[in-house]
């Protein structure tokens, strides 16, 4: 059995890349393992929101972690900020986090780079993403391939403490998916794709329309040499469309790679939409019966008393050995 957590912030609806990358692993893991998700909306609040907005995304976002198939039964599902003790041990990590290796995170770098006014908590977040995943005394943590660095953070304070003060942390371990941990932006396929991307072609959206997803993909940067095959560095743009498509309808790459071969990017694109309309289909319906139901609230309390009531047990064993 592992303990696993995993996070995503509710900054807006969920992506392609978080659904590929990390969500779509969730509903899984349930099965003989002890797991907490949450929707980490003190994260969000690093960079500026929209206070309705946050505020609805965030309840968008707990229906779409239902939707996808996990199981508040089987689950922790709850929001961060209603478990006070992220925030506090957050706070202690930072007290034994460097500036240095913080400015150092390439996150940090990407997010600030050509802004006037950078929040402290852009800096800071790494240890408060630590505190989230050492509360639970996590052994396993699946993310998308971007929170790598994040994680050996993780992994770095929390041996920090245990050397300093005997065995206060499990130290957890990444898990990576194979394929799917870096799904790219549909306009420049050498970045990944994001939420936070100005140009709206970039990116699919979980509940985007089957309109808006074709459109998407037909007008995907692709190159001019005709041939679809898997090659990352020559060919990124087809590449992400193969591992998409790969991931989205249960074929491997090689097999795609022998149907397409020589087929037209046109017909191909046209598969790949398809694709990934049939995936976010099923999750878009049950999405839509959640959202307008209040079993969401309940949902969502239940599992904040029993985030905190593990949480509570590790930070009061923090406290005493630092001598707070
Ligand atoms: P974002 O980076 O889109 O703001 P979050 O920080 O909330 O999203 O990340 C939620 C999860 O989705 C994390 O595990 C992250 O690694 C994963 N993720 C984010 N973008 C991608 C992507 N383009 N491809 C694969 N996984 C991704
Ligand atoms: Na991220």
């Amino acid at each position: 059995m592992s303990i696993i957590f995993s996070g995503v912030q509710p900054t807006s609806t969920p992506t392609l890349g978080n659904y590929l990358g990390a969500i779509r692993n969730f509903p899984e893991l349930q099965e003989g393992n002890e797991c907490y998700y949450c929707i980490v909306d003190q994260h969000a609040i690093t960079v500026p929101q929209d206070s309705q907005l946050l505020h609805e995304r965030i309840r968008k976002l707990a229906a779409i972690y239902l939707a996808v198939g996990i199981d508040p039964n089987q689950s922790t599902l709850f929001i961060q900020s209603e478990v006070p003790a992220h925030a506090q041990l957050g706070w202690i990590l930072q007290c034994y986090c460097y500036i240095g290796e913080l400015e150092r995170m390439t996150q940090f770098k990407d997010k600030s780079k050509g802004k006037d006014a950078v929040s402290t908590g852009l800096l800071t977040y790494p240890p408060l993403m630590a505190a989230d995943i050492l509360l639970y005394n996590t052994n396993l943590v699946p993310v998308g391939a971007d929170q790598k660095q994040h994680l050996e953070l993780t992994r770095n304070v929390a041996e920090r403490l245990n050397n300093k003060y005997g065995e206060l942390f499990t130290v957890p371990e990444v898990f990576i998916p194979p394929v799917g941990a870096r799904i790219m932006s549909l306009v420049e396929p050498t970045k990944k794709m994001s939420k936070s991307d100005d140009n709206q072609k970039a990116t699919i959206f979980i509940l985007d329309s089957e309109k808006d997803i074709t459109k998407k993909i037909k007008s995907a940067t692709t190159d001019s040499d005709q041939s679809i095959y898997y090659d990352k560095e020559q060919k990124p743009g087809i590449s992400n469309l193969l591992d998409i498509y790969s991931l989205c309808s249960g074929k491997s790459i090689k097999d795609l790679e022998n149907e397409y071969r020589d087929q037209g990017y046109g017909s191909f694109k046209t598969d790949v939409a398809e694709a990934v309309v049939n995936t976010l289909k099923p999750i878009q319906e049950k999405y839509y019966n959640l959202i307008e139901t209040n079993q969401l609230d309940e949902i969502l309390d239940d599992g904040a008393s029993k985030a905190q009531s593990v949480a509570v047990k590790t930070l009061a064993r923090v406290e005493k050995a630092i001598g707070l």
